[in-house]
């Protein structure tokens, strides 16, 4: 008898602890509705490199799809590379990052800029950051 009576006041016991459980989850607040983000508008004005691509047959072609991204000094700054790799550079610039250049013309930049490898760009370095980036 004893012992029932120990059940019955560990199982009202439970019910107490699990009714407070309850309740406490019930009144938890719900969390703050998420507010708009503020958007402000900036003006921003990009420097614009005066250095385009020594003359040569295909010059027109890179200075036209390849100065709207970075400049001249980024192209002309690298090793020199076989006309393949050129094209695959260029493929890389179509394929990886976007460069809205029409495939046909590929062949004849990288013919252009095989044949330029060495080349100093006229207007000397970049003005963006001195190193053409
Ligand atoms: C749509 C933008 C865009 C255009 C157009 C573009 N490029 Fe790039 N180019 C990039 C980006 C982005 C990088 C990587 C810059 C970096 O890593 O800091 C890059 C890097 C390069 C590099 C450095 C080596 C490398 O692979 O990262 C060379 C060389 C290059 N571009 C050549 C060209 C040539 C040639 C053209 C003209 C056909 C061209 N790019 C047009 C975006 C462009």
């Amino acid at each position: 008898m004893r012992k029932g009576l120990r059940n019955i006041a560990v199982i009202s016991a439970m019910a107490v602890v699990l009714v407070i459980a309850l309740a406490a989850l019930m009144t938890r607040r719900a969390p703050p509705a998420p507010t708009a983000p503020t958007w402000a508008k900036v003006e921003v004005e990009l420097p614009v490199s005066p250095v385009i691509f020594p003359p040569g047959k295909g010059a027109d072609i890179a200075d036209a799809q390849c100065l709207m991204c970075h400049s001249a000094g980024m192209v002309l700054r690298q090793p020199p590379l076989s006309r393949e790799e050129w094209a695959g550079e260029i493929t890389k610039m179509r394929s990886a990052f976007g460069a809205p250049m029409p495939p046909d013309q590929v062949e004849a930049l990288a013919g252009y800029l095989h044949g330029i490898n060495g080349a100093q760009s006229q207007g000397g370095a970049s003005i963006v950051d001195g190193q053409g980036s």
